[in-house]
């Protein structure tokens, strides 16, 4: 991503000062209003799911397999309490159903990518996505002083290193392998874009597969300097109006990073921006409408490279874009679950950017 027109846009950008719209979830009342609200995107995007389901490709069922995860995650805490059981309730109901359409999902994609599936396997597996037990905040002290001028990330090469990891290759190997050339990929510094948030997954999903040895020992070092600057990069995308292309960055990195622990990537108003992204019709996420008085062919620069398994449908859902943004709203789900306003203290930021926050 070009650095100098980021930071020029950047400098024009107005402060987003609008005041949220969302209700706030410093009261239960309040907290019910917004998971409500969250809920009902879900349960819209699960219809999208079932509807395309033949269609949906293997990153489009992970995220899907992480929101079960997290619906899991709060169903149990939301029953005892009278006014958030009946959500409760919905998010049980909604995990069942994801649970038996992943079932399904698992026929199709081996019809459609046998290898990929194989390899991935894992990732779709209940118990493999686990949800962080404690939370942390980003540093920013971390952050790279500059960034290597191109995002020079290979899809090829990252998966080759994750197929290491989860030990899922041709030759059987074991699970938490890496190479000279993947333990170089993966550690080197300065990165941004799609090849730093794969690095970062990258040792997420080594602390997932329980990968301990060598590197692996300094993994939480690794996740912490690549989601301070994931951070960064989330910054940069809200500065700039969220510009289409970075919006499926930008949800990779707060599914990422706060499945990783981050509890600052859960911000109301990125909230407010990713639930304002569905489609309504369709339920799922992807290239916004033309603008009726723009020009709709106007010259799209992808400044972001296109992902070589992404799948668009023709009405502009994509399968990435819906995934990620399941999975960071199942966080925003899981983190108010985590934060009961009974302890006075909301972790949640509902500030405008300026303090840095
Ligand atoms: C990363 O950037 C810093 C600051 O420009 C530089 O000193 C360092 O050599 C870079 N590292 C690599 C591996 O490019
Ligand atoms: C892995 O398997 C491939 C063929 O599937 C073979 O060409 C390659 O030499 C094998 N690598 C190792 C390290 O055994």
């Amino acid at each position: 991503m070009a650095r100098p027109g980021l930071l020029l846009l950047l400098l024009l950008a107005s402060p987003p000062l609008q005041p949220s719209s969302l209700p706030r979830p410093d009261t239960t009342e309040g907290k019910a209003a917004l998971v409500g609200l969250i809920l009902s995107a879900l349960e819209r995007a699960t219809l999208f799911l079932e509807e395309r389901l033949p269609g949906i490709n293997l990153d489009g069922v992970v995220g899907f397999q992480v929101l079960e995860v997290q619906l899991r995650g709060v169903e149990e805490r939301w029953m005892p309490d009278p006014l958030l059981r009946p959500l409760g309730l919905r998010a049980r109901k909604l995990a069942d159903q994801l649970e038996a359409l992943l079932r399904r999902s698992i026929f199709y994609l081996k019809l459609s990518d046998p290898t990929y599936l194989r390899e991935f396997r894992p990732s779709l597996q209940p118990g493999f996505w686990k949800l962080p037990r404690t939370w942390t905040r980003t540093d920013a002290s971390l952050v790279y002083p500059a960034l290597e001028p191109a995002d020079s990330f290979s899809e090829e090469s990252s998966d080759a290193c994750l197929v290491q990891l989860l030990g899922t290759g041709t030759n059987s190997s074991q699970p938490c392998g890496i190479s000279d050339f993947c333990r170089t990929l993966m550690t080197q510094p300065n990165c941004s874009g799609y090849k730093l948030s794969h690095q970062l997954l990258f040792f997420l999903w080594a602390r997932m597969q329980g990968c301990t040895k060598g590197l692996f020992g300094q993994s939480q070092h690794y996740i912490s300097v690549f989601c301070a600057n994931m951070m960064d990069l989330n910054q940069r995308a809200e500065a700039i109006g969220y510009a289409y292309p970075t919006r499926d960055l930008f949800m990779e990195n707060i599914m990422f990073c706060g499945i990783s622990g981050f509890s600052d990537f859960y911000k109301l108003r990125w909230l407010e921006a990713i639930l304002s992204w569905q489609k309504p019709q369709e339920g799922c996420f992807g290239k916004p409408a033309a603008r009726k008085e723009g020009h709709p062919k106007a010259p799209t620069q992808h400044v972001l490279r296109v992902k070589r398994r992404e799948k668009q449908f023709t009405d502009g859902c994509s399968c990435h874009n819906t995934a990620m943004a399941v999975a960071a709203l199942g966080g925003f789900l899981y983190v108010l679950a985590e934060y009961p306003p009974a302890k006075g203290e909301l972790h949640l930021s509902t500030q405008s950017p300026p303090s840095g926050d």
